[in-house]
């Protein structure tokens, strides 16, 4: 795909500031199996109603023994590239905290697996706030000579699970979405106009899997089995969660100038996580993109997969003022703003449980 405000490597050497990273392409895929809360509740002590009211989620996609990380990253990166009506990037970023193997990096293989050679790959882990990491990091390549950025956030938490927690099962699904950013000019829809990254490792604990670190593996004391499950404090998880993502979103907001965002598209942890936030952006509700009743909390894959069936509802549409905004384990949040360009874009596989 030509693309009219490109620019080339030569003149990004010689001012690279002029160079914004724009999002060009966008595509998500989610695993074939649909549990819903109905079937949770024929096997822990947990009900349709709870997991509704507590968290607004009403099913989730799982993969299946064997698919992975992965698996789910190339399709929805295959996705991506479809969109942009290109079949080459000059770089391959991936969020994941449940990459297939604890080394190496999975961004290789799902760079190789998607035909794109020996372009530079590797993972970013910043658990839910990843897919904002990614975003950033590619910004950072396309304004240093990358010409086009492949940023994918895909997790397999199902994985992970302990599985008699009743809570952290009804909460999380697997998935994967996708962006691509080429080279532009800031002036352009899709320009990724600005960015608040932050983290506290202070409060590390509250969301942790403990064992198969170099921590746990050092102390020589074998790992007990829950210790390889991902745990997490719900409760002051929830209250930094409103904090942050308040305070990240109208810091991003304020440094871009905007007076006012068009949409939010945030972290889908939780319904009333997302109608705080909205509410301290001043946001009605229809602005406030959600679809964590179908997909769960799918992790760095949130916000793409979140991306793709706004913009499949017609819910987000081009010129629309867009904020960003993840946040999770580290703790690490982060926000983005943009205005939303007009792209082609598949569904999100959706099938009934
Ligand atoms: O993605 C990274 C960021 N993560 C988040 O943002 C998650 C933030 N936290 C949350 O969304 C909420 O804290 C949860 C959804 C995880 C939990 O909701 P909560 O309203 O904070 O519930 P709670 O942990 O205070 O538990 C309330 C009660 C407890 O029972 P008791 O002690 O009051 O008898 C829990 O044992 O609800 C119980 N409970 C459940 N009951 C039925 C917890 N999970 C379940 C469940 N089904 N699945």
């Amino acid at each position: 795909m030509s693309h009219p405000n490109r620019v080339g490597r030569g003149d990004d050497r010689a001012h690279p500031s002029h160079r914004a990273a724009v999002v060009d392409g966008l595509g998500a895929w989610l695993p074939e199996r649909v549990v819903d809360n109905h079937e949770l509740a024929s096997v822990l002590d947990t009900s349709d109603e709870w997991i509704r009211s507590r968290t607004g989620i009403g099913t989730r996609h799982l993969v299946a023994a064997g698919e992975s990380t992965s698996d789910l990253a190339v399709e929805a990166g295959r996705r991506a590239l479809k969109s942009a009506g290109t079949a080459r990037v000059d770089a391959v970023v991936l969020a994941t905290s449940t990459p297939d193997r604890s080394c190496p990096a999975t961004a290789p293989e799902v760079a190789s697996r998607l035909g794109l050679g020996g372009v530079a790959a590797f993972d970013v882990a910043a658990v839910c706030t990843g897919f904002v990491y990614a975003l950033r990091v590619a910004t950072g390549l396309v304004a240093t000579g990358c010409d086009s950025v492949l940023v994918i956030g895909a997790d397999t938490f199902s994985t992970i699970l302990d599985p008699a927690d009743r809570t952290t099962r009804a909460i999380f699904g697997d998935g994967a979405g996708a962006v691509t950013v080429r080279a532009g000019s800031p002036g352009e829809p899709g320009a990724l106009l600005g960015f608040d990254l932050g983290s506290d490792g202070e409060l590390a604990d509250l969301i942790a899997v403990d064992a198969g670190g170099s921590r746990q593996r050092s102390s020589g004391v074998p790992a007990a089995e829950r210790d390889h499950y991902f745990a997490m404090d719900g409760k002051p998880v929830f209250r930094h969660a409103v904090l942050r993502m308040s305070e990240s979103t109208r810091a991003v907001r304020a440094a871009v100038g905007w007076d006012a965002a068009d949409r939010l598209v945030a972290h889908q942890a939780n319904a009333r996580i997302l109608a705080a936030v909205g509410e301290q952006l001043d946001l009605a509700d229809e602005q406030v993109v959600r679809n964590l009743d179908r997909v769960g909390n799918t992790v760095a894959a949130s916000i793409p997969v979140a991306l793709a069936d706004a913009v499949v509802d017609g819910a987000l549409r081009p010129g629309h003022r867009t904020l960003l905004c993840g946040f999770g384990g580290g703790l690490t949040w982060g926000s983005a703003a943009l205005v939303w360009p007009d792209l082609t874009v598949e569904a999100p596989p959706r099938r009934l449980p």
